[in-house]
């Protein structure tokens, strides 16, 4: 069987994705030092599967340790999700994030070069198209100028990739540029779980569905879209991991450097997702128009032509699907993972 590393495996995406590789006959091994995650979304992956991957609580910024987990197993492929995502965190502490998320990546590709494993998935992000001059997004649109450190570590290290490519030819690389991940394990056992006030959308929805939140603040009504609030492409989580298996049986066909959005290709406002999760589960979800947060665009969704001729894949699952499993999630775990 396959041995993959699953860096950050314990977290939102990653153990989603630990699932969808267990179910598709692979050996996820997971690093996760637990920063942004909780041991226990282990047992319940276990629940899940009936499989309990291995699990090392390792920082992969640290080469020993990093590079003892590579020499106990023969790693086949590596799926790098480790690293900081919080967008307005990152204006607030850049060194932190560029040294945890570069020094991240930094590290696991020396030691793979070392030990000679070729195949690298990297989590990266609709945010190194900076502010989209017109939708949807192609794979060979600009990118660069990201409004925050966080979506610049992203750019940074897809130019570090596309080096280390060039230098090493027989390396396969995958870009895998996510859209807004949303939803949740249909079990209820998995999903998105912030710490503290969350940032996103979604989540944020959830907790106000739940009365842990009294209303949403809806970020700007003024915006050049459907009903003058964002527009984002909305991906059903489950949906995003099954993008990484596809992913991963492609660079079996010795690729090289390849880059894929990963999206519905559809655009959906807050309002409209709002509207989605109240008639998804006949609720109520109350909201105030607030003035725009800082650094947000207009619209934003992908182009997915690409994953779907050359991977295979393309997004099943809907925004109903999603509010639905955000929900039920979020019922069952009212105070998050614990
Ligand atoms: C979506 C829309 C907000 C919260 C970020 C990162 C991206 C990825 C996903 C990591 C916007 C509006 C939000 C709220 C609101 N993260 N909103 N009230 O900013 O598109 O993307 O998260 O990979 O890299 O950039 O996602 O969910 O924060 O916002 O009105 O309480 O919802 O204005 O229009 P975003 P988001």
């Amino acid at each position: 069987m396959k041995k993959v590393l699953v860096t950050g495996g314990l977290g939102f995406i990653g153990s989603e994705a630990v699932i969808c590789l267990i179910e598709n006959g692979y050996e996820p091994i997971i690093i996760d030092n637990l920063y942004n995650a909780k041991l226990a979304v282990l047992d319940r992956i276990e629940e899940i599967t009936h499989v309990r991957p291995k699990f090392y609580q390792v920082d992969c910024t640290k080469y020993e340790e990093t590079k003892a987990v590579f020499e106990e197993n023969d790693i086949d492929s590596v799926i790098h999700f480790a690293g900081y995502k919080a967008v307005g965190e990152s204006t607030q502490k850049p060194i932190e994030y560029y040294e945890n998320n570069l020094g991240s990546a930094l590290t696991v590709l020396k030691i793979m070069k070392e030990k000679d494993v070729k195949n690298f998935i990297f989590s990266s992000s609709a945010t190194v198209y900076g502010v989209p001059e017109r939708v949807p997004l192609y794979e060979t649109d600009p990118v660069g100028n990201a409004t925050n450190p966080y979506g610049e570590t992203k750019v940074m290290i897809e130019r570090i990739l596309e080096d280390v490519s060039k230098a090493n030819p027989s390396m396969n690389i995958c870009l895998l540029r996510y859209f807004n991940p949303i939803g949740a394990h249909a079990s209820g056992l998995l999903g998105e779980d912030p710490n503290g006030l969350p940032n996103n959308l979604m989540p944020y929805v959830s907790q106000v569905a739940i009365g842990k939140l009294p209303f949403l603040r809806v970020f700007g009504d003024d915006y050049k879209t459907v009903d003058g609030t964002g527009v984002r492409d909305y991906i059903h989580v489950v949906d995003l991991a099954e993008g990484h298996v596809a992913a991963l049986n492609h660079l079996a066909t010795n690729p090289g450097l390849v880059v894929y959005n990963l999206g519905t290709g559809k655009g959906t406002s807050v309002l409209e997702l709002v509207h989605a999760f109240e008639e998804a589960n006949g609720i109520k979800i109350h909201y105030q128009i607030m003035p725009r947060r800082p650094g947000d665009i207009d619209e934003n969704f992908a182009n997915v032509d690409k994953a779907f001729n050359e991977l295979g894949w393309k997004a099943k699952l809907t925004i109903t699907d999603a509010c639905r499993d955000s929900y039920n999630f979020q019922k069952k775990n009212p105070n998050g993972i614990e």
